[in-house]
């Protein structure tokens, strides 16, 4: 069984999807591993680090893999010498990559897409949407803090009192929740909301203050899976005219707000940017989705009625030691878990296995992209 860890080719992909801890372990399975000259370099890890731990590496990794790790989906082009119907581990995009998805399908691969891992907790520890928000949860507010031109703590000095920065989080799911420990740690007065019900016990227990539409039911019993639904527009005016009046009196605010395979939801108008003090930061973590806020571009630093807004295309990828280090034992677990030692090779079972296989024997099988 050979695993071949490729060398991410996106613009701005920093993060590589085995480091030595988990090509250690896959070697301790009874896996061959190779990797891609320069795949952790940007996440400073050395060659020498995978040779160290029984790793070659090669420019020909993928000759011969069997399971082909990838943070996002490897060019289908670059596959040619796989082993027949190799399995691809990696981010897919499946929504937003479907033409790559079709490649792999034509190409007899099995391309195996992690963000659509089941929210189960035996699932928890091979979940990369999890783990990577958790880090960018917290990257949104060292990046807020690093462009608002004030301290976030209270601050008692000789020289007179600063006061603590008003910090207000939308969406509250995991990097949410990271975004008010983090925004709290810095000493920040935090507020968040959501439109799940189920998230205000959660914000009052982080020590932030719950803002909630108390006029029209919100998703009680939540989507599937754990994950919010488009809201009805009588909500989304009841939440826009509660947002209006609290945004106004924010320095800080943290979008998060993400509904799967649709375009994210518009939180913040340029009304309500123009509302706010002069000084104030917006990071929009949902610019890459579409964008929580009105007129946030990736990458950019936009400056609208002298408030600073920002989100990155790519936020974990800002941490790129970290990111890794999580994301490659996401993948470990995964497989490990399903490791049949007497075949030598990891046999899926089917709740897992049907909800994130793409492609199987050349066509295109998971009902999310069919139906
Ligand atoms: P997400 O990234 O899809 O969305 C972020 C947040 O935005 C969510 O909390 C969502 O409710 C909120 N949102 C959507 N529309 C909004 C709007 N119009 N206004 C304000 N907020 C809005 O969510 P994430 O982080 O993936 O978490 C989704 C759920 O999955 C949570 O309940 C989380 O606890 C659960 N989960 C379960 C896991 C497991 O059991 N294995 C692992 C990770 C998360």
């Amino acid at each position: 069984m050979k695993l071949a860890v490729v060398r991410e080719q996106a613009p701005g992909e920093t993060r590589v999807a085995a480091t030595p801890e988990t090509v250690k372990k896959f070697i301790a399975l009874g896996a061959t591993v190779a990797v891609e000259p320069g795949a952790g370099s940007h996440a400073s890890i050395a060659g020498a680090d995978y040779v160290a731990v029984g790793a070659t590496v090669a420019a020909d990794a993928v000759a011969g893999a069997n399971i082909v790790l990838g943070v996002q989906g490897p060019d289908p082009a670059g596959l040619a010498a796989a082993a027949p119907g190799a399995w691809i581990v990696a981010g897919l995009d499946p929504f937003g990559q479907r033409g790559r998805v079709d490649a792999y399908a034509a190409a007899g691969l099995e391309a195996l897409a992690m963000e659509f891992m089941p929210r189960i907790t035996r699932a928890q520890s091979m979940d990369i949407l999890s783990s990577q928000s958790n880090l960018a949860g917290y990257k949104a507010v060292i990046e807020a803090a690093n462009l608002y031109g004030r301290a976030f703590p209270m601050m008692m000095t000789a020289a007179g009192t600063i006061s603590a920065a008003k910090a207000f989080v939308m969406g509250v799911g995991v990097a949410g929740l990271q975004a008010i420990a983090t925004a709290r740690r810095l000493g920040a007065q935090v507020s968040a909301t959501d439109v799940r019900s189920a998230t205000r016990e959660q914000i009052i227990s982080l020590g932030a203050k719950p803002i909630f539409v108390e006029t029209v039911a919100g998703i009680e019993g939540e989507g599937a899976g754990g994950y919010a639904t488009e809201m009805s527009e009588e909500y989304q005016k009841a939440q826009a005219e509660l947002v209006s009046s609290h945004i106004a009196k924010q320095d800080i605010v943290i979008t998060t707000a993400l509904i799967p395979g649709r375009a994210a939801p518009r939180l913040i108008s340029d009304v309500q940017i123009a509302s706010m003090k002069p000084g104030s930061v917006i990071f929009d973590l949902a610019v890459a989705q579409g964008g929580n806020v009105e007129g946030s571009v990736p990458d950019q630093v936009v400056e609208k009625h002298g408030v600073k807004i920002l989100g990155y295309s790519n936020t974990p990828a800002k941490l790129p030691a970290d990111a890794s280090a999580l994301f490659a034992r996401n993948l470990y677990n995964f497989l490990a878990a399903f490791w049949d030692k007497e075949q030598g090779k990891p046999v899926l079972d089917e709740e897992i296995g049907n909800a994130i296989r793409l492609t199987q024997g050349g066509q295109v099988v998971n009902p999310r992209l069919l139906g």
